[in-house]
């Protein structure tokens, strides 16, 4: 919604308000942004009044006593009296001084912008223009209202009117003035295996710089952040979030001066930044979005989770289920062959797998990471007939097909290396650095991007594949930055590659990877509707990483699977169950040898977890998610999934103690009044937990570090307790469901609750 008059442009969405005004010295300001106002008459109430200058502050002009430095800039230069950090840094030959006026704003119809992915569906845009009129400079800052999702977007757009060449060292796509309301900073660091890892820090006077280098959004933090207000916690208060839709290197930055006013802005790193326009000449930022939520953190995902999943991947994607994969990565590594895939294959489908995926290793020469990347050849001795081959065979099992490829890189001992050694990401006097034993392709360039192109089309069209997943291993080095905009270029060759693809191939279901979550961000996800979080399967860093990850992005989106029962990343051990309970947060997987679980127990356990799934998957997929407490606070945690009539509820608790508290199970968003029926998912127990204990029931003496007790424990099946009973909505929100005792140091029997180090159970809860 949209309600303007002379000076106020007041931009709502269901629930929010964001009211810009244009000043007597015709600066842009924002003087607003929070819960819905009703109408502009509200406007006057909402504006800053600040008749004198203090101290040293510099008065605009001599008509006004007004100081730059106290207006709450919907945009900003330097030189003129403000002293934050600026949005926008310019110049030309005669000047580093840009003084921006309003000319003028007018709503248009949602537009495009040209050569990067814009969030879709929008209900309105509104356009501000500005004007440097002695140096002959427009800008046009943009707002785009997505009502249902309460989500507000930005971008700028600078347009050089001016014979002499205009240099911009700084863009930002948004910038937020807010008073401080004693915030805390929610944002996000990691590496590989460990991404997405919630940080939080008091804001603090001064500036605090979020920012990823990497050529990608990076996996050392991620794009999104949030203010959160004192007293606010995931269930009420008020909290402002912030992202942007851009896969390079970006820039988040928060300042708070002494009078605790605030700014945020979001946009592209100004590190290494330089854009050059000649007269005529554009350039336009990605967009940045915000939001704001007065319920708390899980209000805040909601909006942000509906904004994804409404307007940012692509729309045919919106609310169609995926399908459970089988992903043979952590079975096999490089290691294998036509028999070993078909075996693998057979398990998946009589598993009830939907989606059999086939990893890195089956082109070329590539049996170890340092060879074949780049040459996109079937390898047919290791898989003789082709991929049309392993199609047929996975549909034959009911299952449909997908493959990975690494589309942006190459191994030197390539054809496409000897070919093209030009074509890698270099510069003229230092030899290129390698990652992963391989080079970056140089997407800047046209036929570069042609053959990426056609490399992954070609491989789509070669046999029935319905899903690909596109990896990216290293981050970029070595590049030629001359003319400033390389990972801009780069970023937009890459979105030039992908919009081609999807546009050839919309029943493909794309999976954004980058070693696990380098390169997540909502640039990917207007392409590839879901993405592999993260290369660490074990169940505790995991669930650290989806935390993390549901805060700013929707389960659907979020691809974890459940591997074996020691992880290869930290060789930590823990159950199938745990790793589902977790795993089944987002969209579901599996990626471990199933030949070593078929004739045991644990067969059983992987067909009830993805039976359950199946029977679940609206809820897991699309369901609210509401969160109670950060893993960094607390070492028990819950996860909950609400949908129209039911949710599904995950604890976890991370280090098993002794004289447990009283378990209960808490349900947030229920109908107060309502009925509910609640079930716990029954998980099995495996003997071989109880060590020595055994010997207390056992007729003869196990050894519990001896053979036996492990032989025993695969074969004899022995199930967790199963809580049930009816509560209300309102008893459900505030005490919860009392759950089974909890074991500690007592006998095991049905009744108690053996959870243990992470230990995890799920419970289904339904309207009666
Ligand atoms: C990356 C991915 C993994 C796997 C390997 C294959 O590490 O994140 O899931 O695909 O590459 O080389």
């Amino acid at each position: 919604m949209l309600d303007k008059n002379e000076h106020y442009i007041l931009l709502s969405t269901k629930k929010t308000s964001l009211l810009l005004f244009v000043n007597e010295i015709k600066k842009l300001t924002c003087q607003y942004y929070g819960k819905k106002i009703a109408s502009l008459e509200e406007a006057d109430a909402l504006t800053r009044k600040r008749p004198y200058l203090e101290g040293t502050e510099i008065q605009y002009n001599e008509e006004n006593p007004l100081s730059l430095n106290h207006m709450k800039l919907a945009y900003s230069t330097l030189g003129k009296g403000d002293y934050f950090a600026p949005s926008m840094i310019l110049e030309n030959e005669d000047s580093t001084l840009f003084d921006f006026v309003v000319e003028g704003f007018e709503e248009i119809a949602p537009q495009k912008i040209d050569g990067l992915p814009t969030p879709h569906d929008a209900d309105q845009e509104v356009v501000i223009h500005l004007k440097e009129e002695a140096l002959q400079v427009l800008v046009d800052l943009h707002y785009v209202i997505f009502e249902d999702s309460d989500t507000i977007g930005s971008y700028v757009e600078v347009i050089n009117k001016n014979e002499k060449a205009l240099t911009i060292t700084k863009v930002m796509s948004l910038q937020l003035p807010l008073i401080n309301e004693d915030f805390q900073l929610w944002s996000t660091y990691g590496n590989w295996i460990s991404e997405l890892q919630i940080q939080k820090t008091p804001l603090l006077r001064g500036r605090q710089v979020i920012e990823s280098l990497v050529g990608y959004s990076s996996a050392r933090h991620n794009p999104a952040f949030a203010l959160v207000a004192s007293g606010a916690n995931f269930h009420y208060g008020n909290v402002y979030g912030f992202n942007l839709v851009y896969s390079s290197n970006f820039e988040d930055s928060i300042e708070m001066d002494s009078f605790e006013n605030v700014r945020v802005q979001v946009g592209i790193s100004s590190t290494a930044f330089r854009k050059v326009l000649q007269k005529e000449e554009k350039f336009t930022t990605p967009m940045a979005v915000m939001t704001y939520s007065s319920e708390g953190l899980n209000g805040l995902g909601e909006q942000f989770h509906f904004f994804v999943n409404s307007h940012v991947i692509p729309s045919q994607w919106n609310h169609m289920a995926r399908p459970i994969a089988y992903n043979n990565w952590e079975a096999t590594n490089f290691k294998f062959n036509k028999r070993k895939i078909f075996s693998l294959m057979k398990v998946a489908a009589k598993f009830g797998m939907e989606l059999f995926v086939l990893d890195d290793g089956w082109f070329s020469t590539r049996n170890d990471d340092s060879h074949g990347l780049g040459d996109w050849e079937v390898n047919e001795k290791k898989l003789p007939g082709g991929l049309s081959a392993l199609a047929q065979r996975a549909k034959k099992y009911g299952m449909k097909f997908g493959i990975w490829m690494e589309p942006e890189m190459v191994n030197d001992d390539t054809k496409l290396y000897r070919d093209h050694p030009d074509w890698i990401i270099h510069e003229k006097f230092h030899k290129p650095s390698k990652g992963r034993h391989q080079y970056v392709l140089d997407l800047t360039k046209k036929e570069v991007q042609e053959f990426v192109y056609e490399s992954v089309a070609k491989t789509l069209r070669s046999a029935e594949i319905s899903y690909l997943k596109w990896d990216c291993n290293r981050c970029i080095s070595d590049y030629d930055n001359r003319n400033g905009t390389f990972f801009y270029d780069y970023c937009r060759g890459l979105y030039s590659v992908l919009e081609r693809l999807i546009k050839e191939f919309p029943n493909v279901l794309f999976e954004n990877c980058a070693s696990g979550g380098n390169r997540f961000d909502l640039g990917m996800l207007s392409y590839f509707p879901q993405s592999w979080m993260s290369d660490d399967t074990d169940s505790y860093q995991r669930l650290l990483i989806q935390e993390g990850g549901l805060l700013f992005y929707p389960p659907s989106v979020m691809s974890n699977h459940v591997a074996a029962k020691t992880s290869n990343q930290l060789l930590r051990y823990t159950s199938y169950d745990t790793k589902f309970n977790i795993a089944a947060l987002g969209v579901l997987g599996y990626e471990l040898d199933l030949n070593d679980v078929i004739g045991r127990k644990d067969p059983n356990v992987l067909i009830k977890q993805i039976d359950y799934y199946k029977e679940h998957r609206e809820l897991f997929q699309w369901g609210k998610v509401i969160q109670d407490r950060t893993i960094i606070d607390s070492d028990h945690k819950m996860i909950e999934f609400l949908g129209e009539n039911e949710a599904i509820v995950s604890q976890f608790i991370l280090i098993g103690k002794p004289n447990p508290k009283e378990g209960h199970l808490i349900v947030y968003g229920l109908e107060d009044d309502a009925q509910y029926e609640f079930k716990t998912r029954k998980e099995s127990i495996a003997l071989k937990r109880f060590g020595n204990l055994v010997n207390m029931v056992s007729p003869i003496h196990i050894n519990p570090d001896g053979r036996l007790l492990p032989i025993i424990s695969k074969y004899l099946e022995m199930y967790s307790e199963e809580d049930s009973g009816t509560l209300s909505g309102a008893a459900f929100r505030t005490v919860g469901a009392t759950l089974a005792q909890e074991w500690s140091g007592v006998g095991y029997d049905e009744r108690v609750r053996m959870l243990g180090d992470f230990g995890s159970r799920m419970y289904y809860i339904r309207k009666k």
